[in-house]
């Protein structure tokens, strides 16, 4: 089966409808917003492993990158609840594990999901950009997955993981493109525009920020090779109560409701999710599923 979703269909929508400027969010909304509890997470890893059509999932590209041999101490910076470092764990018997996140919630379930397993786990409730408590040249391997564009200070971020690392060691952030979960977009802008909503909620996601288009240069500030390393997948919906769960509880209405706003009552947004659901509906009764269509990656930095 193939794992080529692209198409020039997809492409030419991708121009159409993907606005340049995408949206920002402090570590402070993060935290206190996005990742006072693990719902969002919860839902938004549910939907990608349950729906996914590429047969490798999410971690199996990241134990490609990590070339893990069992033995490395790994840094991960905003490990959330640890969906990430609990498929790592059995690759790093001999290791060490350290989670950091600025979300305390999130950090305690990371914290459970490790406990008792047989691999040294530390956990650090704090900012990406601040590596201060940890020593020079102390991990193997740092990774920072699906969290940079909260990161405040990216330069000092980057140079703090330079420190951190040893000789040797490998930096993998992992990001998407813009134009990734494009039919969720296109179906929400099409929502939007049919009920004339505001024109600032026409904005890309906030992986803008860091994409897999425009981080490669940052990162080559502060290391001497940048590759990078794309895969991509397809999630398809046969019912669409689950993509009605990933859309408004995993992505925030693709972020209209992710900071209170009196414009945007509860009304406006059933409506948007009615209108939402019924392209959604459309879609499986015309071609048998609903696809989403995802677009990422990592830059490995040595
Ligand atoms: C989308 S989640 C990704 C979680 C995990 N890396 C994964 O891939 O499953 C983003 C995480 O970054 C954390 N975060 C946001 N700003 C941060 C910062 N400045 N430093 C460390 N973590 C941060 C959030 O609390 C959240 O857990």
């Amino acid at each position: 089966m193939t794992t080529d979703f692209r198409t020039p269909a997809l492409d030419a929508l991708a121009k159409e409808i993907i606005p340049e400027e995408h949206f920002e969010f402090s570590t402070t909304t993060a935290r206190d917003r996005f990742f006072h509890d693990t719902r969002m997470l919860d839902v938004k890893q549910w939907v990608h492993n349950a729906f996914r059509t590429n047969p490798t999932p999410m971690v199996g590209h990241m134990l490609d990158n990590l070339a893990l041999t069992g033995t490395e101490d790994l840094l991960d910076l905003g490990c959330g609840n640890g969906f990430v470092l609990e498929h790592l764990r059995p690759y790093l018997a001999d290791g060490s594990i350290t989670g950091l996140d600025i979300a305390p919630a999130v950090l305690d379930a990371a914290r459970q999901r490790l406990h008792g397993t047989a691999t040294p786990a530390t956990w650090i409730e704090g900012s990406a950009d601040d590596l201060s408590m940890l020593g020079d040249g102390t991990f193997d391997r740092a990774m920072a997955n699906y969290m940079i564009h909260y990161v405040p200070d990216l330069d000092r971020c980057f140079r703090e993981v330079r420190r951190i690392l040893r000789p040797g060691g490998i930096f993998q952030l992992t990001t998407d493109r813009t134009d990734s979960m494009l039919e969720m977009y296109d179906a929400h802008f099409a929502a939007l525009k049919a009920m004339d909503a505001p024109r600032d909620l026409f904005k890309a996601s906030p992986k803008g920020r860091l994409s897999l288009s425009n981080g490669a240069g940052l990162l080559g500030k502060h290391f001497t090779r940048v590759d990078t390393v794309t895969w991509q997948d397809q999630l398809r919906f046969t019912d669409p109560e689950p993509f009605m769960r990933f859309y408004e509880i995993g992505h925030n209405h693709c972020c209209a409701s992710s900071e209170p706003d009196e414009r945007l009552t509860e009304t406006f947004f059933r409506e948007l999710r009615d209108r939402v659901r019924a392209r959604v509906t459309e879609a499986i009764d015309t071609g048998g599923y609903f696809a989403v269509t995802k677009y990422t990656g990592s830059f490995l930095c040595y």
